[in-house]
């Protein structure tokens, strides 16, 4: 993956664990990663992460996204209410990877209620390596995300 990737992250409480080991991993691994909170594991309000993320996302200042609540449907409804946001609850690899192929997924959601660490770290890892196919079909489809 390319080095100029920014990447914002955000949890709520119950995603605050995966937040703080996915920003670990991914700063060791030289990626730009901000941390737009929240700063402790204190209950909290999933959308106020969620549209800073999102924004973040929408505006150009991150290159993708990433959100953790407990199921990640919760953070996904949040992020996709922001112009130019495609984004994926993932609970496999392969439909990381096909959100990225396919969807052109920018932001990432997880549950971590629902998820385990390690399959978690394969969704990460897949959702940031996987390019958009490109394809005519997938950019007509995305682009009619918009309307
Ligand atoms: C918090 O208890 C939980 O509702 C939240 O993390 C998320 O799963 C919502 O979608």
């Amino acid at each position: 993956m390319s080095t100029h990737t920014s990447i914002a992250i955000g949890s709520d409480h119950a995603g605050f664990e995966y937040k703080r080991r996915i920003i670990e991993l991914l700063r060791s691994q030289g990626h730009d990663v901000r941390d737009l909170g929240p700063a402790d594991a204190s209950s909290t309000d999933y959308p106020d992460w969620g549209h800073a993320v999102a924004q973040a996302v929408s505006t150009g200042e991150a290159t993708m996204g990433i959100l953790i609540c407990g199921t990640g449907i919760g953070m996904s409804i949040v992020a996709n209410k922001h112009t130019g946001v495609r984004a994926a609850v993932c609970e496999s690899v392969t439909a990381a990877r096909l959100s990225r192929q396919h969807n052109d997924a920018n932001v990432l959601c997880i549950g971590e209620r629902l998820t385990g660490w390690e399959q978690a770290l394969d969704i990460v890892s897949t959702f940031l390596s996987t390019k958009f196919d490109g394809g005519e079909r997938h950019v007509r489809r995305v682009r009619k995300l918009e309307r």
